[in-house]
């Protein structure tokens, strides 16, 4: 009973399966391991609006996550499960902490870097530069230790340690020391080109909320490799591997088992079995998905309940950095 689990996630758009198996299932074992004393799960909306965004349908866009968090299996009794702008502690601590961030740390941050050169500099705004500091605040003001995150992450979690750690030599022992813990279980890679992630665009990845002929409409068409054998070998046979891979998950079979059944089959009934073996798996988050979409109103309580939840812990932290910075 000693881990205090924070993790934030983007509103971009709907997860799909490669989120659930990489990510999601991880954060679900993690509010149920004894270890967790606690866990809070951040749609991080302000660190969203960083780059471009449609006002008209931002909420919507988070409310979207938040349903897939939820049918999904985050348990708000367990990890309450925020948006991030409404406990504004994260930002309140994320201006002290820019007092006391050099620039020089957050222009060497290979984030920030490609972003600049992604865009042209077209995007460089404070929000851009500044956006490792709010994450930085988001874990410090619960206290937490533990952040599941890709590895793509780990350079702002070293950040986070180094802002910590000289906020404790200036002002007093207040936050503890954080590492990261592997969010990627699985790499699940898309069904058109086998050798990029899964991703949300066009045919590449399955969604959590697509329909079942969506869904076998698209294993349908997900590419394979040649010859005809269902064999697990990601190097010469990386999409049937892949394919495997998510039969496997979501079957629980071992790949041994899934190949010797599939021994002379050809690869279209293999990938009409696998389409089902989705579409069942799915069934019950899309299932409770409906049921939340049909009660939004539940929703929005269980996140002001999850909110106030934070905000409490939150303020205890704010209180006591401004004690030890003199600003009470
Ligand atoms: N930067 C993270 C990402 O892009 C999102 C994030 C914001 C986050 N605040 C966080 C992740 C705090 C972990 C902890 O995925």
């Amino acid at each position: 009973m000693s881990n205090k689990i924070f993790s934030g996630i983007r509103p971009s758009g709907k997860l799909h399966l490669g989120n659930y198996l990489g990510a999601i299932k991880n954060w679900i074992a993690l509010q149920n391991d004894p270890q967790t004393e606690q866990a809070i799960y951040a749609v991080v909306d302000y660190h969203g609006i960083t780059t471009p965004f449609d006002p008209k349908t931002y909420s919507k866009q988070v409310m979207d996550v938040i349903l897939d968090y939820l049918a999904a299996g985050i348990d708000p009794e367990k990890s309450p499960l925020i948006r991030q702008s409404h406990v504004p502690e994260h930002t309140e601590l994320a201006w002290i902490f820019n007092t006391i961030t050099p620039v020089s740390w957050l222009e060497r941050l290979p984030t920030y870097k490609e972003k600049i050169e992604e865009t042209q500099g077209k995007y460089t705004h404070m929000g851009i530069l500044d956006y490792p500091v709010l994450m930085a605040a988001d874990i410090l003001v619960y206290k937490s230790n533990l952040v599941p995150v890709g590895d793509d992450q780990k350079a702002h979690i070293d950040l986070t340690n180094e802002i910590g750690k000289k906020f404790n030599h200036m002002f007093g022992e207040t936050f503890p020391a954080v590492k990261t813990i592997k969010a990627e279980g699985a790499r699940i890679k898309s069904l058109q080109s086998p050798t990029k992630k899964m991703s949300k665009s066009g045919d590449e990845g399955i969604a959590l909320t697509d329909d079942p002929d969506t869904i076998r409409e698209k294993i349908k068409k997900a590419v394979t490799d040649s010859g005809k054998e269902i064999t697990f070998d990601p190097e010469n046979k990386p999409a049937l591997s892949n394919l495997l891979t998510i039969y496997h998950l979501l079957s629980e079979k071992e790949i041994k088992t899934i190949e010797k059944d599939y021994a002379g089959k050809s690869y279209s009934d293999f990938k009409a079995d696998l389409a089902e073996v989705v579409v069942n798996f799915l069934k019950p988050f899309q299932d409770k998905h409906r049921e939340l979409s049909n009660n939004l109103d539940q929703v929005e309580a269980i996140l002001k309940k999850s909110e106030e939840k934070a905000r409490n812990l939150a303020a205890q932290t704010l209180q006591e950095v401004r004690k030890n910075i003199g600003v009470n």
